[in-house]
């Protein structure tokens, strides 16, 4: 029996299909870089994004709007500093991501450390290189008060708060008592609560990496293979030989802890940055931590990890690990801004003295000798992380909180 033309047809279809397959097969399979199970676990632990919106049950005014306004005012306010013409913005700069580009910060003096980003702060645990505050309304006082920065006090803030319409009738709308009846600690606390509001919205928009990723997870390889080839094999350094991720690891490529990778913890002529060790004592001692009397968390859940915290000789050096999306755009790099380019932090890892690190980032880290391709894959992968718009904020997901999120691993 010969068969019929239909089916003549199907055959033919059938054939160019099969055709067709092989050859996108062999195109994908020439633009797709292999990962191992270990990899591809790392991958999908950067995601998704963007992550769920945050609310932080420590800070009252956590994504109350009229507190992200009022944050965002205050955010810019010279009047908040005893220093003419500064203000926040005047180190974190919109146009900079947040950042002032200079090597170290400089306000009144010159500062130890470099300025860090304002991004994706709502996910981190601790706050500062050194973990100094545990929340981001604590982190928020520091500079306000510090003589170096902002060298302002709680008389001043009050003022501004009373003197003001606009802080002046909003806050009343908000607060049970008067700001001219709070206590000094209670205005200052204020203070950092509706400045985090506002930095808590501050999010990094999704990038070629998180399009890859996802490409990937849904196995859309056509998708996946518009990733540059170099971001993959970078990416696989990154996730695989590099161990990038295990210290890098989670959404916002960090595990909110801290680790010492050999950078040079001596500050020009100022003596030692002792990081976390310091950090840690200054935390303990602070007024406004977690476990005091400021945290509007009643069920006292969100101070476990301070009321913990145990004093490790290790800790001396040890800074916090960075978050790494937008990373292009903040440069210079590392906590007293000792490296100008990604091409530099990259090389650093690359040819690492071990002399210089202490035992704990020496379980992990070893020098991994890359040749100049890899360097250049590395950074190409860095670069797909996004090299965030000025200023761009942006939210989105369902709210849920703080403790809720586990976009970070314990390590
Ligand atoms: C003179 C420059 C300067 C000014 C002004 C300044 N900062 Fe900073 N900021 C820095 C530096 C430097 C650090 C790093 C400090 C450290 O780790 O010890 C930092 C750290 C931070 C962090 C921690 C970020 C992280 O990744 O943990 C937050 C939050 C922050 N600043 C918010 C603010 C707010 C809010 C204001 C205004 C009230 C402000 N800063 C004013 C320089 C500045
Ligand atoms: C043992 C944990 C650990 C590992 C592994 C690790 N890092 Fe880091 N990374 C850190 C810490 C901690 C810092 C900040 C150190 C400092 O400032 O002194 C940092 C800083 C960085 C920075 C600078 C970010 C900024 O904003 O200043 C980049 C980029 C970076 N790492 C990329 C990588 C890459 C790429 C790898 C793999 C080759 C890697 N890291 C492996 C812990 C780690």
């Amino acid at each position: 029996m010969t068969p019929s033309p239909r089916r003549i047809v199907s055959i033919f279809a059938w054939l160019v299909g099969t055709v067709l397959a092989i050859v996108a097969g062999a195109s994908s399979a020439t633009s797709l870089v292999e990962f191992t199970e270990s990899e591809r676990y790392f991958i999908e632990s950067h995601g998704p994004w963007p992550p769920p919106v945050v609310v932080d049950p420590g800070n009252r005014f956590s994504g109350d709007p009229r507190a992200v306004e009022l944050g965002e005012r205050l955010f810019s306010d010279v009047r908040l500093a005893a220093v003419e013409g500064m203000a926040c913005e005047f180190c974190h700069r919109r146009d900079r991501a947040f950042t002032d580009g200079l090597v170290v910060g400089v306000g009144r003096q010159v500062l130890a450390r470099n300025t860090p980003t304002l991004f994706n702060l709502a996910y981190n645990r601790w706050f500062g290189w050194d973990g100094a505050a545990d929340s981001l309304w604590a982190q928020s006082i520091r500079p306000i008060i510090a003589q170096a920065e902002m060298n302002a006090d709680a008389g001043i803030v009050r003022r501004l708060f009373e003197t003001d319409p606009i802080y002046r009738t909003a806050l009343s709308g908000m607060l049970e008592i008067p700001v001219g009846e709070l206590g000094d600690d209670a205005v200052l606390a204020l203070a950092g609560k509706l400045l985090a509001a506002f930095q808590e919205t501050l999010v990094t928009p999704r990038t070629p990496f998180d399009e890859f990723r996802d490409a990937l997870l849904s196995a859309d390889m056509a998708r996946a293979a518009r990733y540059p080839l170099a971001a993959q094999r970078g990416l696989k350094l990154f996730t695989g030989e590099g161990q990038c991720s295990l210290c890098h690891f989670g959404p916002s490529f960090t595990n909110g802890e801290f680790a010492n990778i050999g950078i040079s913890h001596m500050i020009p002529n100022d003596g030692v940055d002792r990081g976390r060790l310091a950090g840690m004592r200054k935390l303990k001692e602070s007024v406004f931590n977690l476990t005091g009397p400021f945290n509007d968390d009643v069920t006292r859940a969100n101070a476990v990890g301070t009321r913990q915290l145990r004093f490790r000789h290790t800790a001396f050096g040890e800074f916090r690990v960075p978050g790494l999306r937008g990373v292009a755009a903040t440069a210079p790099y590392m906590h007293n801004g000792s490296l100008a380019t990604l091409e530099e932090v990259v090389r650093h890892y690359s040819e690492l003295d071990m002399d210089r690190l202490h035992v704990h980032g020496g379980q992990i880290l070893r020098p991994l000798h890359l040749s100049d391709e890899q360097i250049g894959d590395l950074v190409a992968f860095l670069e797909s992380l996004g090299a965030t718009p000025p200023g761009n904020t942006s939210q989105s997901g369902q709210v849920i909180e703080k403790q809720q999120y586990d976009g970070h691993a314990e390590q």
